[in-house]
């Protein structure tokens, strides 16, 4: 049985202030345990501040990106190893806006996943088709690139130790969601891409969904057979809407 995952994706927003007010109203509204596993993911600047916040809480910490190398002279990025240090224990991979602005093409993708791994972290591997490939009919085969890149480089047991969320990028931000019936159609295809290497994994991957997942429409998403959570932007944002979210997955 795969615990759901329910994960906020804070992408270039917060302040100090803001940080410390949207934390501490999500744990104080957490009064009973959360059937799922809850992360959330600030900017790099942030994971410090946010550490300390939910040290010792049910809330867990991840990062939005990292580099595919682990030290030297590499201006401006940060190490897998660093965000270990400051207490991650997730980071988000090939997110659609790392891919379509910056220009990580799947090879980059695998190799800051590989990265990832090497020091202890647990990816949150993001792949999904943009609309022209969701009407043009190629919406299987552009993910399954982006997930065998991965696979062919790290194999498909590094999947034990990882997670996918599917964002259709026409949905992110857009407020123009999947219905949960095409949703469920890519994640169902995605379990079997990766069945086909190995079983066992494919049955134990959490694929969570992401594109403006809100507080309304989560519990239809989430209660499809093979989607096991959210990878959540705006709405994780407004402790309300998040924690409504995390709630949707009781
Ligand atoms: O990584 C999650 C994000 O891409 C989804 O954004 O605002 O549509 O929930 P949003």
């Amino acid at each position: 049985m795969r615990q759901p995952m329910v994960a906020g994706n804070w992408k270039m927003n917060g302040s100090r202030e803001a940080n410390e007010a949207l934390v501490k109203e999500v744990l104080g509204a957490l009064t009973s345990p959360a059937k799922a596993e809850i992360v959330v993911c600030p900017p790099y600047v942030y994971l410090p501040q946010v550490a300390a916040l939910v040290d010792g809480s049910a809330i867990g910490l991840g990062a939005q990106d990292v580099s595919d190398q682990d030290a030297g002279a590499y201006t401006g990025e940060v190490s897998g190893s660093m965000l270990r240090d400051v207490g991650c224990a997730y980071v988000i991979v090939g997110h659609s806006e790392r891919r379509s602005l910056y220009a990580e093409d799947d090879d980059f993708t695998a190799r800051k996943f590989a990265a990832a791994r090497r020091h202890g972290l647990k990816p949150i591997l993001c792949v999904g088709e943009l609309l022209e490939e969701r009407e043009s009919g190629v919406t299987e085969q552009v993910v399954a690139r982006q997930l065998d890149a991965v696979l062919d480089l790290e194999g498909v047991e590094s999947l034990k130790d990882a997670v996918i969320a599917y964002e259709p990028v026409w949905a992110i931000g857009t407020g123009k969601t999947a219905t949960p019936e095409q949703a469920q159609a890519v994640h169902a295809f995605i379990r079997s891409r990766v069945a086909e290497r190995d079983a066992g994994v494919a049955d134990g991957v959490r694929i969570l969904y992401g594109g403006s997942v809100k507080a309304d429409n989560a519990a239809e998403l989430f209660s499809q057979p093979d989607i096991d959570g959210g990878l959540i932007g705006g709405a994780s944002l407004k402790a309300a809407d998040f924690l409504a979210i995390c709630r949707a997955a009781d």
